[in-house]
């Protein structure tokens, strides 16, 4: 057999340049998406370590501020939103309250760094006594239509106090069609919505539950969260959400679900974000911290390996590392 016969795919792994030369997918930093835990508290500089998630905090507004600072030096483009307030309520008022604590931490950022993509997740489980999504009837069914109206209204005071898109985690069915309803009426036609379009029922929320003091008091999230099993559900779920406006559209969690990325790449133009969870973040932490993996090397390749998939915008808490990591 003539060594020309057989394919020689180390040719183009021999050096650092070559391959660089041909490698296929690459991280921007404007693809970096980093959430923050913003709580309603009187005592500035709080800053809480959240314990299943090291390196994360709950930040009071001025160390969110001077958080973000650092972050923005390093090229960050774009944050994510979670409030944690003083109090709850059965309908999880405090989520659109002109007051609120994310919409004063909106108004914050934006007065700071006006160039700053200011993302508000739109959900009530944080703003709930009982820690669920949806208003709550009476033996526990999370009811669907009454809660449009309350996200409808959160989104908009989100952007009325200035946020740049927000994004619908809750999996109300039509609730893109209610907030974009509402934003148009209140004046705000060109306010995207990035929807969890594709959100699964996972045990890898775990840690952000802890981190956003939002796990539910009974229950789970299984009546309305998809169920782990499925994925042509995901892309009714996405052809849903298009139709009823949504201008982004999110795969949460990331990790396990790098298939279905890669259909909905295949299947809609939209832009594809994916949600890099809490428990994807925490697994990783644990695992370095114990030196069993080198997590640098570990987190580039699960960055690179949302690209690879499909995804255009890649939401982590990774990404305050990444950036340092990108401008080394
Ligand atoms: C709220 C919400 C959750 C996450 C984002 N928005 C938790 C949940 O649905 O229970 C999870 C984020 C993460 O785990 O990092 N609906
Ligand atoms: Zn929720």
């Amino acid at each position: 057999m003539l060594e020309s016969d057989f394919h020689r795919g180390r040719r183009l792994r021999m050096s650092p340049g070559v391959r660089t030369l041909v490698r296929e997918n690459e991280i921007r930093p404007a693809d970096l998406v980093m959430p923050y835990f913003v709580a309603e508290t009187d005592d500035p500089g709080f800053r809480k370590p959240i314990g299943s998630m090291p390196g994360q905090f709950q930040l009071s507004l001025d160390q969110l501020e001077q958080q973000v600072a650092g972050a923005v030096a390093n090229g960050l483009n774009s944050v994510l939103l979670f409030g944690i307030p003083k109090v709850k309520d059965e309908l999880g008022s405090q989520a659109y309250a002109d007051e609120g604590i994310v919409q004063e931490a909106v108004r914050r950022l934006k007065d700071r760094f006006p160039e700053l993509v200011v993302i508000t997740d739109v959900c009530l489980c944080e703003y709930t006594s009982h820690g669920h999504c949806g208003i709550v009837q009476k033996g526990g069914e999370i009811l669907n239509d009454p809660t449009l109206e309350l996200l409808a209204k959160s989104a908009l005071s989100h952007v009325r106090a200035g946020a740049d898109m927000v994004a619908p985690s809750d999996m109300m069915d039509g609730r893109v069609l209610a907030i974009r309803e509402a934003l148009d009426d209140g004046g705000f036609v060109s306010a995207p919505i990035m929807s969890y379009a594709v959100k699964y029922a996972s045990a890898f929320y775990g840690p952000f539950r802890e981190a956003a003091e939002s796990t539910p008091t009974f229950g789970d999230r299984k009546t309305h969260q998809m169920d782990p099993a499925n994925s042509r559900e995901a892309l009714r779920e996405a052809a849903a959400d298009l139709d009823e406006g949504a201008d982004i559209l999110m795969v949460k969690p990331g990790l396990p679900y790098l298939d279905v990325i890669r259909q909905l790449r295949d299947s809609f133009e939209a832009p594809i974000a994916a949600y890099n969870v809490s428990g994807e973040y925490s697994m990783v932490k644990a695992a370095a911290q114990n030196g069993w993996v080198d997590e640098e090397r570990m987190v580039m390749e699960i960055m690179t390996s949302f690209k690879r998939a499909g995804t255009d915008i890649i939401i982590t808490y990774h990404a305050e590392d990444v950036l340092r990591w990108l401008n080394r």
